[in-house]
């Protein structure tokens, strides 16, 4: 009797241990970390709906927006949406988002609020955690990476962003 009952209270114990742990992890309330936004084109205060950083930006510029984003994507969002932005299946493989001034529009969005469905968070917001500065190098390192999953895990790098290869990004 004794020896039953302490089973089951460790057995609740560990369901317990387990249940909070896993919570954790897919409920997106680990600290967002600050980005370091330094050397990119402050945008000003009203949030813009589609990305001003474009192929006529200036290399040097863009070689930096890139970089901010690539470490700015592996500390906020690679924990769900994959390392090098391929997709384990927990969320949504953002290589594949519309390239297009709709999905600038989709992407800032769904960035700045998240995602919220029946009371639970399956995205945190960052607006407010992040400028907007960092979300649209967020947008552009994303758009450069490769659809192809193995070019994307071994020419692209796979998520380091100290071996960016800016030769093939910005040809
Ligand atoms: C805690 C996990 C989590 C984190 C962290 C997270 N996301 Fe998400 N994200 C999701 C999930 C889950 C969805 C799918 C929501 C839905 O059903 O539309 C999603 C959807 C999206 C979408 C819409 C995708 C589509 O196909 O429509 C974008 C864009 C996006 N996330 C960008 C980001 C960016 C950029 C970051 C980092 C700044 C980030 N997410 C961080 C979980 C996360």
């Amino acid at each position: 009797m004794q020896i039953a009952r302490l089973g089951i209270a460790s057995f609740v114990m560990i369901v317990g241990i387990l249940g909070f742990s896993s919570l954790g992890f897919s409920h997106g309330d680990v600290t967002p970390q600050a980005v370091d936004t330094a050397g990119i084109t402050p945008l000003g205060k009203d949030w813009l709906v589609e990305n001003p950083f474009t192929k006529k930006t200036k290399p040097k510029e863009i070689k930096r927006i890139i970089e901010v984003g690539c470490t700015a994507y592996n500390q906020n969002c690679a924990r769900c949406h994959g390392l090098g932005v391929v997709s384990g299946g927990t969320a949504p493989d953002l290589r594949y988002l519309e390239k297009d001034a709709y999905g600038d529009e989709w992407f800032i969005s769904r960035v700045r609020k998240g995602y919220h469905q029946n009371g639970t968070t399956k995205m945190p917001a960052f607006e407010g955690l992040m400028p907007q500065e960092a979300m649209w190098a967020l947008r552009a390192y994303i758009n450069i990476r490769p659809e192809d999953d193995d070019e994307a895990a071994v020419k692209g790098t796979g998520g380091s962003c100290a071996e960016l290869d800016f030769d093939k990004i910005l040809k």
